[in-house]
């Protein structure tokens, strides 16, 4: 099948202390010695980023920051900047994500704050996006998808579509183990990049990789992976066992 390359990445959150880090990175390690067509991305703790970095250098499992400031420096007691995210060895870095929006209020200007500095720096933003059921269920999925992933790119100017990762992450599927269907991810993926034309240009669109995420298990990756415009996956609770991981990014491998 003649599919972009896909993206699987693994939010740990807020799970794993640096010890624990070190011991689900080293079994990464091992477990993921010949995958070739995936690109695997871990978002650790910022805490733990350093130590995971040290054991995954050698390999070609990516890293990713799970938020940052939009400023480079000073006085903002608990944030992480992107010159320490890459100082640490971030290539990505995830922007956006649901629980970022929902749970500390982040807005659509500050998201595009952060996609904007991430930018100037070289991180490359996995921007997240996603309805919350009651938006869908008022049938607002486009307005709300729509405005996120416009207002997340304004000002951008995207020179290579390797730059940038989008994440289709319904609120509703989030860690609650209702998946979107097969369809509905396809429907959205298909919408943002329409969207994503209409921003940048439509060869772009056509090169861009849009992840879907939201209760991806083991169990449904085949078929939420199988769709012509998801490129991969951003998966949070099964991301957390290795071996579960890895068998996702082994069927990923598939495609
Ligand atoms: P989940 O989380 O896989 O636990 O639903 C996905 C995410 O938040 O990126």
């Amino acid at each position: 099948m003649n599919k972009r390359r896909l993206i699987i990445g693994g939010n740990w959150k807020m799970f794993k202390t640096p010890s624990e880090a070190v011991s689900a990175a080293k079994a990464l390690k091992v477990k993921l010695v010949n995958i070739e067509h995936v690109d695997v991305v871990v978002c650790p703790p910022a805490i733990d980023i350093v130590s995971v970095r040290e054991i995954l250098k050698e390999s070609s499992i990516k890293i990713a920051g799970q938020n940052m400031h939009w400023e480079n420096e000073g006085a903002y007691t608990g944030e992480v900047s992107a010159g320490m995210l890459i100082d640490s060895g971030c290539e990505y870095i995830i922007i956006g994500h649901s629980e970022r929006r929902h749970v500390f209020g982040e807005t659509d200007g500050e998201v595009n704050k952060k996609v904007l500095k991430a930018f100037a720096t070289g991180l490359k933003p996995i921007l997240c996006v996603g309805e919350t059921l009651d938006e869908r269920n008022s049938g607002h999925t486009e307005d709300v998808v729509g405005r996120q992933v416009r207002a997340g790119l304004a000002g951008v100017v995207l020179s290579s579509p390797q730059q940038l990762v989008i994440a289709y992450e319904p609120v509703w599927a989030i860690g609650t183990g209702v998946n979107a269907t097969p369809e509905q991810a396809e429907e959205a993926h298909c919408f943002i990049r329409k969207i994503v034309a209409d921003v940048f240009d439509s060869s772009l669109a056509d090169e861009i990789c849009i992840q879907y995420g939201g209760s991806v298990k083991p169990a449904n990756a085949e078929e939420l992976l199988k769709n012509k415009n998801v490129d991969g996956a951003l998966i949070g609770g099964a991301s957390l066992d290795p071996e579960d991981f890895c068998s996702i990014i082994k069927i990923a491998e598939k495609f």
